[in-house]
């Protein structure tokens, strides 16, 4: 049988996306990820899965499991998480919150001049994790292009290393400031199109879903986060070059639900 093989430097890192990928097998059972054939010291096998990483053609039906996967978590854990606190899971799995690291992190760079033309101050950073302690918990998986497995007949999802809540929308602006980086501007309509249909599962089900100031804060999050592997991986463009421009008009309109 063919495999993949993904060797860690540290077994904590390793046990950890071990434990991410079975909980994420028990909340979304119906989402495919690869089979792990065998564990040794620093490594782990999995299946190899064929398919292709994602494109900007996928976006429409990545939001649409993005939406799928975070409702069900919602649904079967996550409903009394608190995204200012970790979340264990039967005892065991413990899923790190959504604030504390990333407070530092972003503070961090956007003080050290690391994150070009930023759309949100440190002030109106801080106003968002502040706002986030209050929103129901999804979850944030790296929804980066590089880690999903798609064929013409499945999406598999790939890299168990970063799991932690998140707010609902936060890991799709994962994806579409990722992608974006990666190919360049996404068209409007299209991004409009994957966040409707992200919001579908969770509004269907009562949730209020993520409006689009909060993507749009969430995208300059990852912009932040993101700005300093620009050059790696692939990313070939800045968010702050190829961003649609309803993204910083709406967060310069705090009381507006600017349609783009
Ligand atoms: N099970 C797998 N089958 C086939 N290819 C894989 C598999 N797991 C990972 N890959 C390939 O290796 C790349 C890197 O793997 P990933 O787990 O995302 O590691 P990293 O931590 O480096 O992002 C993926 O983008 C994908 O192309
Ligand atoms: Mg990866």
């Amino acid at each position: 049988m063919r495999t993949f093989t993904k060797t860690y430097d540290h077994p904590l890192l390793q046990q950890r996306s071990l434990a991410h990928q079975r909980w994420l097998a028990d909340v979304n059972p119906d989402v495919r990820t690869p089979r792990v054939v065998e564990q040794r010291p620093g490594e782990i096998v999995y299946e190899h899965l064929d398919g292709r990483h994602a494109g900007p053609a996928d976006l429409v039906v990545l939001a649409d499991l993005l939406g799928h996967q975070h409702t069900t978590a919602y649904f079967r854990e996550l409903a009394d998480a608190r995204l200012d606190a970790s979340f264990t899971s039967g005892g065991t799995t413990t899923i790190d919150g959504f604030v504390a690291g990333r407070r530092e992190r972003l503070r961090h760079l956007l003080t050290s001049g690391a994150v070009p033309e930023p759309a949100l101050t440190l002030e109106a950073v801080e106003g968002w994790l502040q706002k986030a302690t209050d929103m129901p918990a999804a979850f944030y998986k790296d929804a980066n292009p590089r880690n999903f497995l798609i064929t013409d007949a499945t999406v598999a999802v790939i890299d168990f290393d970063s799991l932690t809540l998140a707010p609902f929308g936060y890991d799709l602006a994962k994806l579409v400031v990722s992608t974006t980086m990666t190919n360049g501007p996404v068209v409007l309509e299209t991004v409009q199109q994957a966040l409707d249909t992200y919001n579908d599962h969770p509004r269907t089900r009562g949730l209020p879903g993520c409006t689009r100031r909060a993507f749009a804060a969430w995208c300059e999050f990852h912009h932040a986060l993101t700005a300093p592997y620009l050059g790696t991986n692939g990313y070939r463009f800045g968010w702050h070059t190829a961003r649609p421009g309803w993204t910083t008009d709406i967060l310069r309109h705090p009381d507006e639900e600017l349609a783009p």
